[in-house]
Protein backbone atom coordinates (compact mmCIF):
# COMPACT_ATOMS: atom_id res chain seq x y z
CA UNK A 1 0.00 0.00 0.00
CA UNK A 2 1.47 3.41 -1.14
CA UNK A 3 0.69 6.25 1.86
CA UNK A 4 0.88 9.62 1.99
CA UNK A 5 0.77 11.77 5.00
CA UNK A 6 -2.75 12.82 4.27
CA UNK A 7 -4.13 10.25 2.47
CA UNK A 8 -4.24 6.67 2.00
CA UNK A 9 -4.57 5.05 -1.48
CA UNK A 10 -6.00 1.98 -1.27
CA UNK A 11 -8.36 -1.16 -2.98
CA UNK A 12 -11.56 -0.38 -4.06
CA UNK A 13 -14.18 -2.72 -3.18
CA UNK A 14 -17.42 -2.78 -5.07
CA UNK A 15 -19.13 -4.54 -1.81
CA UNK A 16 -18.44 -1.61 0.25
CA UNK A 17 -21.64 0.32 -0.59
CA UNK A 18 -20.78 3.83 1.43
CA UNK A 19 -17.70 3.55 -0.21
CA UNK A 20 -19.26 3.09 -3.79
CA UNK A 21 -21.82 5.65 -3.30
CA UNK A 22 -19.26 8.22 -2.35
CA UNK A 23 -16.73 7.53 -5.44
CA UNK A 24 -20.22 7.47 -8.05
CA UNK A 25 -21.17 10.89 -6.58
CA UNK A 26 -17.70 12.80 -7.05
CA UNK A 27 -17.11 11.11 -10.43
CA UNK A 28 -20.25 12.39 -11.95
CA UNK A 29 -19.20 15.90 -10.40
CA UNK A 30 -15.42 16.02 -11.16
CA UNK A 31 -16.68 14.50 -15.31
CA UNK A 32 -18.74 17.01 -15.42
CA UNK A 33 -15.19 19.24 -16.02
CA UNK A 34 -14.16 17.36 -18.82
CA UNK A 35 -18.08 16.85 -20.95
CA UNK A 36 -21.28 17.07 -20.30
CA UNK A 37 -22.35 13.84 -21.53
CA UNK A 38 -19.30 11.97 -19.78
CA UNK A 39 -20.76 10.05 -16.67
CA UNK A 40 -23.50 12.27 -16.43
CA UNK A 41 -25.37 9.98 -13.95
CA UNK A 42 -24.34 8.08 -10.73
CA UNK A 43 -25.84 5.30 -11.87
CA UNK A 44 -23.11 5.93 -15.12
CA UNK A 45 -20.69 6.53 -12.68
CA UNK A 46 -21.33 3.04 -10.48
CA UNK A 47 -21.22 1.08 -14.15
CA UNK A 48 -17.73 2.47 -14.96
CA UNK A 49 -17.04 1.70 -10.94
CA UNK A 50 -17.84 -1.81 -11.87
CA UNK A 51 -15.97 -2.04 -15.36
CA UNK A 52 -13.03 -0.31 -14.60
CA UNK A 53 -12.67 -2.53 -10.43
CA UNK A 54 -11.97 -5.76 -12.66
CA UNK A 55 -9.24 -8.05 -11.63
CA UNK A 56 -7.24 -8.31 -15.01
CA UNK A 57 -6.65 -4.10 -14.43
CA UNK A 58 -5.16 -2.22 -11.71
CA UNK A 59 -7.51 0.20 -9.97
CA UNK A 60 -7.02 1.92 -6.35
CA UNK A 61 -8.54 4.70 -4.83
CA UNK A 62 -7.46 7.80 -2.34
CA UNK A 63 -9.05 8.12 0.54
CA UNK A 64 -9.04 11.15 3.30
CA UNK A 65 -10.16 10.78 6.98
CA UNK A 66 -11.79 7.39 5.60
CA UNK A 67 -13.53 8.45 3.03
CA UNK A 68 -12.77 8.19 -0.86
CA UNK A 69 -11.42 11.43 -2.42
CA UNK A 70 -10.61 10.24 -6.25
CA UNK A 71 -9.89 6.96 -7.66
CA UNK A 72 -8.00 5.80 -10.43
CA UNK A 73 -7.91 2.58 -12.77
CA UNK A 74 -5.58 1.41 -15.54
CA UNK A 75 -5.37 -1.87 -18.44
CA UNK A 76 -3.28 -3.36 -20.04
CA UNK A 77 -2.74 -2.71 -24.01
CA UNK A 78 -0.12 -5.64 -24.42
CA UNK A 79 2.56 -6.48 -22.03
CA UNK A 80 4.66 -3.23 -22.49
CA UNK A 81 1.77 -0.98 -22.10
CA UNK A 82 -0.91 0.26 -19.97
CA UNK A 83 -3.90 2.89 -20.61
CA UNK A 84 -5.13 5.17 -17.43
CA UNK A 85 -8.54 5.47 -17.65
CA UNK A 86 -10.17 7.07 -15.61
CA UNK A 87 -8.55 9.01 -13.13
CA UNK A 88 -11.60 10.99 -10.98
CA UNK A 89 -10.57 13.49 -7.91
CA UNK A 90 -13.83 14.93 -5.86
CA UNK A 91 -13.76 18.35 -6.93
CA UNK A 92 -13.45 19.50 -3.16
CA UNK A 93 -10.24 18.57 -3.04
CA UNK A 94 -8.83 19.42 -6.69
CA UNK A 95 -5.31 20.42 -6.56
CA UNK A 96 -4.44 19.00 -3.12
CA UNK A 97 -2.19 16.50 -5.02
CA UNK A 98 -4.22 13.39 -4.73
CA UNK A 99 -4.25 12.94 -8.48
CA UNK A 100 -0.24 13.03 -8.61
CA UNK A 101 -0.17 10.48 -5.79
CA UNK A 102 -2.61 8.15 -7.32
CA UNK A 103 -0.63 8.36 -10.79
CA UNK A 104 2.51 7.47 -8.87
CA UNK A 105 0.94 4.64 -7.36
CA UNK A 106 0.33 3.19 -10.52
CA UNK A 107 3.40 4.12 -12.34
CA UNK A 108 5.17 2.24 -9.30
CA UNK A 109 3.13 -0.85 -9.80
CA UNK A 110 3.62 -1.20 -13.47
CA UNK A 111 6.71 -0.75 -13.31
CA UNK A 112 7.36 -3.26 -11.19
CA UNK A 113 5.07 -5.57 -13.07
CA UNK A 114 7.71 -5.09 -15.94
CA UNK A 115 5.21 -2.55 -17.99
CA UNK A 116 7.73 0.29 -19.47
CA UNK A 117 4.85 2.78 -20.84
CA UNK A 118 1.86 4.35 -19.68
CA UNK A 119 -0.89 6.18 -21.91
CA UNK A 120 -3.49 8.21 -21.58
CA UNK A 121 -5.70 10.32 -23.12
CA UNK A 122 -7.90 13.12 -22.54
CA UNK A 123 -10.63 15.15 -24.38
CA UNK A 124 -11.33 18.43 -24.95
CA UNK A 125 -15.01 18.55 -25.10
CA UNK A 126 -15.64 21.90 -22.98
CA UNK A 127 -13.41 23.81 -25.74
CA UNK A 128 -10.99 24.12 -22.96
CA UNK A 129 -7.87 24.04 -25.51
CA UNK A 130 -6.75 25.31 -28.97
CA UNK A 131 -7.42 22.20 -30.45
CA UNK A 132 -11.25 22.30 -30.09
CA UNK A 133 -13.86 23.23 -32.84
CA UNK A 134 -11.22 23.35 -35.42
CA UNK A 135 -10.73 21.07 -38.10
CA UNK A 136 -7.12 19.26 -36.73
CA UNK A 137 -7.18 16.83 -40.12
CA UNK A 138 -5.72 20.14 -42.13
CA UNK A 139 -2.19 20.57 -39.85
CA UNK A 140 -2.91 17.87 -36.88
CA UNK A 141 0.99 18.03 -36.49
CA UNK A 142 1.27 21.64 -36.62
CA UNK A 143 -2.04 22.34 -34.14
CA UNK A 144 -0.29 20.35 -31.59
CA UNK A 145 2.79 22.01 -31.65
CA UNK A 146 0.98 24.79 -30.79
CA UNK A 147 -1.16 23.14 -28.31
CA UNK A 148 -2.02 25.06 -25.12
CA UNK A 149 -5.43 25.90 -22.66
CA UNK A 150 -7.56 28.36 -23.82
CA UNK A 151 -7.66 30.01 -20.00
CA UNK A 152 -4.72 29.17 -17.65
CA UNK A 153 -7.47 30.01 -15.20
CA UNK A 154 -10.15 27.07 -16.20
CA UNK A 155 -7.01 24.90 -17.42
CA UNK A 156 -7.28 21.84 -19.00
CA UNK A 157 -5.95 18.14 -17.60
CA UNK A 158 -3.83 17.71 -20.25
CA UNK A 159 -1.39 20.49 -17.68
CA UNK A 160 -2.23 17.71 -15.34
CA UNK A 161 -0.31 15.30 -17.22
CA UNK A 162 2.29 17.23 -18.62
CA UNK A 163 3.27 18.31 -14.82
CA UNK A 164 3.20 14.85 -14.35
CA UNK A 165 6.12 13.86 -16.97
CA UNK A 166 3.77 12.50 -19.97
CA UNK A 167 4.64 13.59 -23.56
CA UNK A 168 2.02 15.21 -25.97
CA UNK A 169 2.19 12.43 -28.50
CA UNK A 170 -0.66 12.74 -30.69
CA UNK A 171 -3.96 13.59 -30.92
CA UNK A 172 -7.49 12.20 -32.58
CA UNK A 173 -9.44 14.60 -34.30
CA UNK A 174 -13.22 14.26 -33.85
CA UNK A 175 -12.76 11.51 -31.08
CA UNK A 176 -16.01 12.22 -29.57
CA UNK A 177 -18.18 14.32 -32.09
CA UNK A 178 -16.70 16.39 -34.89
CA UNK A 179 -14.62 19.31 -33.27
CA UNK A 180 -14.01 17.22 -29.87
CA UNK A 181 -10.68 15.80 -30.25
CA UNK A 182 -8.81 13.36 -27.71
CA UNK A 183 -4.92 14.98 -26.28
CA UNK A 184 -2.95 11.38 -26.44
CA UNK A 185 -0.19 11.35 -23.86
CA UNK A 186 2.53 8.65 -22.73
CA UNK A 187 5.17 8.27 -20.20
CA UNK A 188 8.50 5.59 -20.65
CA UNK A 189 8.97 4.09 -17.37
CA UNK A 190 12.24 2.90 -17.75
CA UNK A 191 15.29 4.35 -18.79
CA UNK A 192 15.86 4.02 -22.47
CA UNK A 193 17.72 1.56 -23.66
CA UNK A 194 17.83 0.21 -27.17
CA UNK A 195 18.62 -3.47 -25.60
CA UNK A 196 15.97 -3.56 -23.95
CA UNK A 197 14.38 -4.53 -27.70
CA UNK A 198 16.76 -7.78 -27.97
CA UNK A 199 13.88 -9.88 -26.19
C1 LIG B 1 -7.23 16.47 -13.58
C2 LIG B 1 -7.31 15.93 -12.14
C3 LIG B 1 -7.25 14.41 -12.18
C4 LIG B 1 -6.10 16.50 -11.37
O1 LIG B 1 -6.11 15.97 -10.04
P1 LIG B 1 -5.65 16.87 -8.80
O2 LIG B 1 -5.56 16.01 -7.60
O3 LIG B 1 -6.53 18.07 -8.71
O4 LIG B 1 -4.21 17.33 -9.29
P2 LIG B 1 -2.91 17.66 -8.39
O5 LIG B 1 -3.35 18.42 -7.19
O6 LIG B 1 -2.13 16.42 -8.16
O7 LIG B 1 -2.14 18.64 -9.39
C5 LIG B 1 -0.83 18.45 -9.87
C6 LIG B 1 -0.45 19.61 -10.77
O8 LIG B 1 -1.29 19.61 -11.95
C7 LIG B 1 -1.92 20.89 -12.10
N1 LIG B 1 -3.28 20.68 -12.60
C8 LIG B 1 -4.21 19.81 -12.13
N2 LIG B 1 -5.33 19.91 -12.85
C9 LIG B 1 -5.11 20.88 -13.79
C10 LIG B 1 -5.91 21.45 -14.83
N3 LIG B 1 -7.17 21.04 -15.07
N4 LIG B 1 -5.36 22.45 -15.58
C11 LIG B 1 -4.11 22.86 -15.38
N5 LIG B 1 -3.29 22.35 -14.42
C12 LIG B 1 -3.81 21.38 -13.63
C13 LIG B 1 -1.98 21.43 -10.67
O9 LIG B 1 -2.09 22.85 -10.69
C14 LIG B 1 -0.65 20.97 -10.12
O10 LIG B 1 0.39 21.79 -10.59
P3 LIG B 1 1.52 22.36 -9.56
O11 LIG B 1 2.18 21.13 -8.97
O12 LIG B 1 2.41 23.15 -10.44
O13 LIG B 1 0.77 23.13 -8.54
C15 LIG B 1 -8.59 16.42 -11.41
O14 LIG B 1 -8.65 17.81 -11.49
C16 LIG B 1 -9.88 15.83 -11.97
O15 LIG B 1 -10.38 14.83 -11.47
N6 LIG B 1 -10.44 16.53 -12.99
C17 LIG B 1 -11.73 16.13 -13.59
C18 LIG B 1 -11.63 14.82 -14.33
C19 LIG B 1 -10.44 14.78 -15.26
O16 LIG B 1 -10.17 15.69 -16.01
N7 LIG B 1 -9.71 13.64 -15.18
C20 LIG B 1 -8.59 13.39 -16.04
C21 LIG B 1 -9.10 12.85 -17.31
S1 LIG B 1 -7.81 12.34 -18.37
Amino acid sequence: MYTTPRYRIQEICLDDAANMNVLAQFSTDAAKQNSSKWLSTKSDAMKELRQCVIPSNYSRMATKNNRPVGWISSFPINKLVWEIHPLLIDPDNHGEGIGTHLVKEVEQTLRARGVQTIQVSTTDATNATNLSEKDLYIDPLGELQRLDVRDATIGHAFKFWVRSGYKVVGVIPDAEGIGIPSICLAKRLVPFSIESHSD
